[in-house]
């Protein structure tokens, strides 16, 4: 019996061999581009980089140039930094974002920071991937379309940046034999945003004072840490706490997706790191600073038939709110700073 073994063991070397040489390769599989490694600031888990877009550093680089070239809006005045601007912690500290031709929209500008971990986008969530959203702003005439036709948009950004003889040496270096293309713009993009990130705050470091400590004691015993947990505090859910629902026509929130009657003025947890700096605050950008945030919460949010059953009065003692903010301002961190503006872009 044991004599067979070897054989056994020549037959499956011999084997795996021929499939690893004679395994039909597509011309294209040859240039695909290598995943190479990315190290992430301390207290973030590893990047999920999607199978079909790994991290390269030329993609990202040229993801880079990408999110801050005007020439991807429809009149070369609009680019994602102007309303995810590094030195605002890539938010744009509107109320509600200004985009093309002093276009507004009705919501604010959520952070790109971290959003490499955040399975849906947008504040209801409308988006699958980063890729999928990238398509949305390009797209969106208060942004930086000037035609509400999805495809005429796209199209019309795909020649406006693919025509520059630059942009096809980089696209053809970061993606191969595959031309550029709405969908390799939005990849590239897309791998520059999941670079983009905080950790290594004080939280992370193990170094918060008493005051943060006692913060963060507050911040799970007032039910806080329900909704906002993980590195990244949040759920990666939505819920109604109120904001805006006082209002005449309220913005319905998650509903406009599911048409699930519960969702009614439900938006997504955001991200709560680098969040003394990502101000206002909430999907309308109707709360100007964290104690106003902390007070609205103290109050139980505003009441409607959507509440969530944890927004309730918290009846917060002066030194209580304090240390909240303490313990929230302690979640700045670092691994976005490092980034800047491109000094001059494809010609
Ligand atoms: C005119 C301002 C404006 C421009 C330009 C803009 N955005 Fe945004 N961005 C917003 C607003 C407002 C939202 C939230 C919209 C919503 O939720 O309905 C958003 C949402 C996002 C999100 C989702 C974040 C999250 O937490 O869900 C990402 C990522 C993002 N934008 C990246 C980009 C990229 C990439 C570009 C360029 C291709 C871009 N944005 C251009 C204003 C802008
Ligand atoms: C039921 C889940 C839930 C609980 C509990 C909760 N939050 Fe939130 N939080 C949310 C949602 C959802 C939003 C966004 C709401 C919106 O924009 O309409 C939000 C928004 C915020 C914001 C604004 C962030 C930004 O970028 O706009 C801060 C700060 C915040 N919460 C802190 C807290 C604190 C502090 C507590 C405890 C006192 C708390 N949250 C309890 C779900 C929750």
């Amino acid at each position: 019996m044991n004599k067979f073994i070897p054989l056994v063991l020549a037959l499956v070397l011999v084997g795996g061999a021929a499939f690893y040489f004679l395994k039909p390769v597509s011309p294209d599989s040859l240039l695909q581009e290598e995943p190479e490694e990315f190290n992430v600031p301390l207290g973030l888990p590893p990047i999920p980089w999607p199978k079909d877009n790994p991290y390269t550093q030329k993609k990202a680089e040229l993801g880079r140039l990408l999110y801050f070239d005007k020439r991807l809006s429809a009149d070369g005045t609009v680019s994602c930094a102007t309303c995810h601007s590094i030195p605002r912690a890539f938010t744009d500290n509107l109320p509600i974002a200004v985009g093309i031709k002093q276009h507004r929209g009705s919501r604010n500008s959520p952070t790109v920071i971290n959003s490499a971990y955040q399975p849906l986008l947008f504040w209801d969530g409308r988006a699958k991937s980063l890729e999928e959203q990238c398509k949305g702003p390009i797209a969106n005439p208060n942004e930086m379309s000037d035609t509400p036709n999805v495809h005429k948009a796209h199209e019309e950004c795909h020649k406006r940046v693919c025509l520059i003889e630059g942009y096809k040496v980089l696209f053809k270096e970061a993606f191969g034999a595959n031309e550029c293309s709405i969908d390799q713009i939005s990849k590239a993009i897309a791998t520059f945003e999941r670079t983009v990130l905080s950790g290594n705050s004080k939280y992370d470091r193990r170094e918060l004072n008493d005051e943060e400590l006692n913060g963060l004691k507050v911040f799970k015993a007032k039910g806080c840490s329900n909704c906002h947990y993980g590195p990244n505090f949040t759920d990666d859910q939505f819920h109604n706490i109120g904001v805006g629902m006082d209002k005449p026509n309220p913005d319905v929130g998650r509903f406009a997706i599911t048409k699930d009657p519960k969702d009614t003025g439900a938006f997504k947890t955001p991200v709560l790191r680098e969040v003394s700096r990502t101000h206002p605050y909430m999907h309308d950008g109707s709360i100007k600073t964290l104690a106003e945030v902390v007070d609205f919460y103290d109050k139980g949010g505003v009441h409607n038939p959507y509440l969530h059953q944890a927004i309730r009065p918290l009846h917060l003692t002066e030194q209580e709110k304090k240390e909240l903010i303490s313990f929230m301002e302690a979640l700045n961190g670092d691994g976005w700073q490092h980034f800047s503006e491109p000094s001059e872009f494809p010609k």
